[in-house]
């Protein structure tokens, strides 16, 4: 992670700390579909975070625009845009942590797998190049359906011979941000004091939230445990419907992509103590992947934790969201096996 990097200005080239706030070397990103609708105000945030050092901005359409916006910001990152294809490899060289976002996103009446049949070969193509450009980077893949794209990037790794199941992480954060925000509706309470463990995978039934281990400890009415189950389940329907036609969720998921990548980083730097529910290679089921809270440090994902005691209601609810998992990882591996 060099301190320092060549730049080059109107007046030739110079150099520029690489450094992030506090004196630690920064963290180089670089987000995978960077002129979309989750890409942009991704690239914002990630552009204001003081862990990150160079931030580069890949996608096929429009990046020269949104590079040059963004790197009017004064915050610290340096932003370099890549285009297309030929640019891939660039963009990714020496990059500690990758985001995808890329990918089209659901309309009205989709469920998430419809999209498998063009994003499974777009993130094929994004971790090819991740195998050979920079191999020991963690990936955050938020590209849908997730629980069929992360299987397609472990098996693409393991084609390339660079699998480390530590390193790759199904972004699920935005089921626990819409988890925290409605349960702190229900509670009257601020949502930035509740914390819901959201696990199982992105997508309908198998998202699956343990409202029996909220955090501070209450306790819900059957109806108000009902209608919680539903509405976190089918967050991401209610913004399709409510966009109608216009896409899916961009700004939260923004916002969850960044407190996720955010700890990752933090992760990586060593603190002590990071813990985040993200979709990754596990045990704690009979599953090859699974959602739970996990541990981030230095290599990624050092400790997968256990479900916790659940009650008949999360048990029911755990055995119809592996049924459905049990198929969608399957279609990943698949996808790459055949
Ligand atoms: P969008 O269409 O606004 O943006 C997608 C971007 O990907 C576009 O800029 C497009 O040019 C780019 N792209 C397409 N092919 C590419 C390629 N081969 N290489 C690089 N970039 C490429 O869509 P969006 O709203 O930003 O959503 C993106 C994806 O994220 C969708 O699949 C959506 O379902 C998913 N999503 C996931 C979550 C989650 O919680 N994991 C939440 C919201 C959306
Ligand atoms: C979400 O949960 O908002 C995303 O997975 C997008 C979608 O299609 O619902």
């Amino acid at each position: 992670n060099p301190p320092n990097l060549q730049m080059e200005s109107s007046f030739g080239l110079r150099q520029v700390n690489c450094r992030a706030k506090g004196g630690s070397p920064g963290f180089k990103v670089a987000i995978l579909g960077a002129a979309g609708g989750i890409g942009q105000p991704l690239a914002l945030l990630m552009k204001m975070n003081p862990l990150v050092s160079v931030l580069h901005l890949y996608d096929v359409v429009n990046t020269p625009g949104v590079t040059a916006d963004v790197s009017h910001m004064d915050t610290g990152a340096v932003v370099r845009g890549f285009l297309g294809q030929q640019q891939l490899e660039d963009a990714l060289t020496g990059m500690d942590l990758v985001i995808i976002p890329a990918g089209v996103p659901r309309k009205p009446g989709m469920t998430r797998d419809d999209l498998f049949n063009i994003n499974a070969g777009i993130v094929k193509t994004l971790c090819e190049g991740i195998a050979k450009c920079c191999p020991k980077a963690i990936v955050n893949l938020i590209s849908n359906p997730v629980n069929s794209t992360v299987p397609i990037a472990a098996e693409v790794f393991k084609k390339a011979g660079t699998y480390d199941p530590k390193r790759l992480l199904g972004v699920t954060m935005l089921d626990v941000v819409r988890a925290n925000t409605f349960v702190a509706e229900v509670l009257g309470l601020d949502p930035r004091e509740v914390d819901v463990p959201v696990v199982g995978g992105h997508a309908g039934v198998t998202i699956l939230p343990l409202l029996s281990q909220v955090k501070p400890s209450c306790s819900f009415t059957p109806k108000e445990i009902d209608y919680l189950t539903d509405r976190i389940q089918n967050g991401g329907t209610e913004v399709v419907e409510a966009k109608s036609g216009a896409g899916s969720a961009t700004l939260s998921m923004a916002y969850a992509a960044v407190k996720f990548a955010d700890a990752c980083l933090r992760g990586l730097r060593g603190d002590a103590a990071v813990v985040q529910c993200a979709f990754v290679a596990s045990q704690v089921t009979e599953l090859p992947f699974f959602a739970s809270k996990v541990h981030l440090g230095r290599n990624g994902v050092e400790e997968i934790f256990s479900l916790g005691p659940l009650n008949e209601y999360e048990r029911a609810g755990l055995e119809k969201a592996k049924k459905e998992l049990a198929g969608s990882i399957e279609k990943g591996v698949s996808f790459i096996k055949k």
